[in-house]
């Protein structure tokens, strides 16, 4: 439970508030790199931290990520025309380039030097595992690239897409960290008693703290198994999980995967969710599993509506009663994480945190709101908050079967921070 103040640090993130500017000290995902597929191509909105803001690419395949609003009389610079390295407003010609210098201001005196005095806003992008990020703090604090494992390797071994959630940022990344809620919301067939997560519905969650979030183990004493079926993750400040997608008993036959998510605030009452997965093997993913974390996900997904999905709160997520009475908990398609949208959009757009009651499974959530609370203050206080180091670049995550004597922390220890490699699990 937080008090009304402590809730209403987490939830804003616009200019000048205390998260928001806890959040202006990470790369965050703006857009994913196929949303400008060529220099010259149509301007892309792009709603993020609260601000409105316009992406293209330039003649030279540079990007920029500019403010929406054109600096004369503010004409939205999404009408603009991307042309000859920079994007001219349509309204009275002035063009900007990726940098946000007014290079062009056709419609005043050729004498005049007005222009070199005119600025837009513009961030510094980069374009990095299919995803193009942005850093929007003080140029001196600008943190190290998101070389996350999933960032570095090739194309070819990643799938990254993502989907709108109308709610805030903050209730979804509490759902993500919330292990114990695959049992009951993504149990797809509970007619199927092999999966561990079904065998055992008690899960101990224990978490470890680091200098960029923590990593997180739910312990879950499997009965018939002699041994306990562990799920060994990790939340890095401030919005991203990893979490371990490998081949377990029950999980059907795919390579060592690992999976994670972004909640990235658009605004306090959206935010925009990265998915992505790639596996640990030197072989690269199957067509199937390329097009299972891509291309089949946008049948869902209405791309030309801002990645809304096209199950929404407007016709109940598609939920059938009738596979809700004999084969899932929800009724609801497992597809293109509808089940996690559904319920955490339940909450309502700005979960009230003062009527919860909160359990021994949600430790993780309670350590991530501690976290972004003392952040918060730390950078009051002109201070770094945790994970802008880059020192969650060789994470991953784990899940295996230990024997019920043997702590997770240190038996997964090296697997977990040193990127050494898969071993199948027991
Ligand atoms: S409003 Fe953009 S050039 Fe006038
Ligand atoms: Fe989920």
């Amino acid at each position: 439970m937080l008090n009304r103040e402590e809730n209403e640090i987490i939830v804003h993130t616009g200019p000048g508030t205390p998260m928001g500017e806890v959040m202006r000290r990470y790369w965050l995902p703006a857009l994913l790199s196929w949303e400008l597929e060529e220099p010259d191509c149509t301007p892309v909105r792009v709603k993020l931290v609260g601000e409105e803001l316009i992406a293209f690419k330039d003649t030279d395949g540079n990007i920029g990520l500019v403010d929406n609003y054109c600096p004369h009389r503010r004409a939205s610079l999404f009408f603009g025309r991307n042309e000859e390295c920079g994007l001219r407003c349509v309204y009275h010609g002035w063009k900007f380039d990726v940098n946000g210098n007014c290079v062009d201001m056709p419609s005043e005196p050729a004498e005049s030097n007005f222009k070199d005095k005119v600025k837009i806003t513009s961030y510094p992008c980069l374009d990095m595992g299919g995803v193009i990020w942005t850093y929007m703090g003080p140029p001196d604090k600008q943190p190290p690239p998101p070389k996350f494992e999933w960032t570095q390797v090739p194309d070819t071994h990643r799938g990254v897409t993502k989907v709108k959630q109308e709610g805030n940022w903050s209730q979804a990344l509490e759902g993500g960290i919330d292990s114990i809620h695959a049992t009951y919301l993504h149990n797809n067939d509970i007619t199927n008693a092999a999966r561990y997560e079904q065998r055992a519905t008690v899960a101990h969650i224990e978490v470890e703290p680091t200098d960029y979030g923590y990593t997180y183990g739910s312990v879950r004493p499997v009965p018939d198994l002699d041994g306990n079926f562990v799920r060994a993750y990790h939340y890095v400040m401030p919005f991203t999980q990893l979490r371990p997608n490998q081949n377990t008993v029950g999980r059907g036959d795919s390579p060592p995967m690992v999976a994670g998510h972004m909640w990235v605030p658009m605004d306090d009452d959206n935010c925009m969710v990265y998915n992505w997965t790639y596996t640990l093997a030197p072989e690269p993913l199957s067509d199937e599993l390329r097009s299972k974390h891509g291309p089949e996900v946008y049948k869902y997904i209405d791309v030309e509506n801002g990645f809304r999905c096209i199950w929404n709160r407007d016709n109940d997520y598609g939920i059938d009663r009738e596979v809700q009475r004999t084969k899932t908990y929800t009724g609801i398609e497992s597809a293109a994480n509808l089940q996690d949208r559904a319920i955490q959009e339940s909450m309502g757009i700005q979960y009230d945190r003062s009527h919860e009651h909160l359990a021994t499974t949600d430790r993780a959530i309670i350590s991530a709101r501690r976290m972004l609370l003392e952040a918060a203050k730390i950078v009051e206080d002109g201070g770094s908050p945790p994970g802008v180091a880059g020192t969650y670049y060789g994470i991953r995550a784990i899940e295996r079967v230990l024997p019920e004597n043997v702590r997770w922390q240190d038996a997964l220890h090296e697997a977990l921070f040193e990127g050494e490699g898969y071993s199948p699990a027991v």
